[in-house]
């Protein structure tokens, strides 16, 4: 089974700066004929309060000639407390309205793909005590069959045992029960988006794959992190083991979100840190 993630295509009908990656993103996905199509979020320039950038998203997904399953992004149903745009019900429902389920469960070809909906972890509510006990049902009535993770953000930026590092990456304490769950059900990969990033690494037994955003890349605004600065897509082939191809696609515009943040992401400047925004 081949399965395409995409992921951060960031677009929006009003913020048209990255939709000029749609149509040769989707193209290369049509060309490569993939079993399935994982979206890991930030489908949308600004879902989490513009209901039309969800539907639009949506009807270019819509598009594709295969069946997708899509996971909410920050940008899509806001993110931690505190933060501008802190997720509630109410975006969520929304993303639930247009797009699908936030969380997911797929079996197909011997293997179990869960999507989770990382943005709920680490922020103490019942939403996340909910998906915890979900999450360990389906991972234990996997059976037989093989697991997969798809999630927007990643479990760690440099190390498993790290801190917290706010924005980009799940907080220690839900990392760590994840963790242990990966490890007790064997988790095969866990693959995530967010860091417009590219970086394949192994956490013990588990594969862990960061897939490249389409629609932009981060320059010097941020701290420098693992991963290439490259436009894409991860191509998995699950079979008795998962194995992952980063690809770069050369016709996706090299876009940088430097150069435009003042007229995409305002709030993020405004707010305090450029790392608000990716
Ligand atoms: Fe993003």
């Amino acid at each position: 089974m081949r399965i395409i993630q995409i992921t951060d295509t960031h677009l929006s009908p009003s913020k048209a700066h990255f939709n000029a990656n749609w149509s040769p993103l989707a193209q290369w996905v049509a060309d490569q004929k993939p079993d399935l199509v994982v979206h890991t979020g930030d489908l949308s320039i600004d879902g989490a309060d513009i209901e039309d950038d969800l539907a639009f998203s949506a009807g270019l997904l819509n598009e594709l000639p295969v069946k997708v399953l899509s996971l909410p992004g920050n940008h899509d149903i806001g993110h931690m407390p505190g933060s501008p745009q802190p997720v509630s019900a109410t975006r969520i429902d929304r993303w639930r309205a247009v797009i699908g389920p936030d969380r997911w469960i797929h079996d197909m070809d011997g293997w179990r793909l869960v999507g989770l909906n990382s943005l709920i972890l680490g922020n103490d509510s019942l939403e996340e005590e909910e998906q915890f006990d979900w999450l360990e049902d389906a991972l234990a009535e996997a059976e037989t069959r093989r697991i997969a993770i798809f999630a927007h953000k990643p479990l760690f930026v440099d190390a498993a045992d790290e801190g917290e590092t706010g924005y980009w990456s799940v907080r220690p304490a839900p990392r760590r029960k994840l963790l242990d769950l990966i490890e007790e059900y064997d988790v095969a990969l866990h693959a995530s988006g967010h860091l417009h990033r590219a970086w394949q690494g192994m956490h013990n037994n588990t594969s862990l794959v960061w897939a490249p955003a389409s629609s932009f890349i981060v320059g010097d605004m941020e701290r420098d992190m693992p991963g290439e600065r490259i436009l894409g897509a991860a191509i998995h082939t699950l079979a008795d083991r998962a194995e992952t191809e980063i690809v770069e696609i050369n016709s996706l515009s090299r876009f940088v979100l430097d150069d435009v943040i003042e007229e995409v992401y305002p709030r993020a400047r405004i707010a305090q840190a450029p790392e608000t925004a990716a």
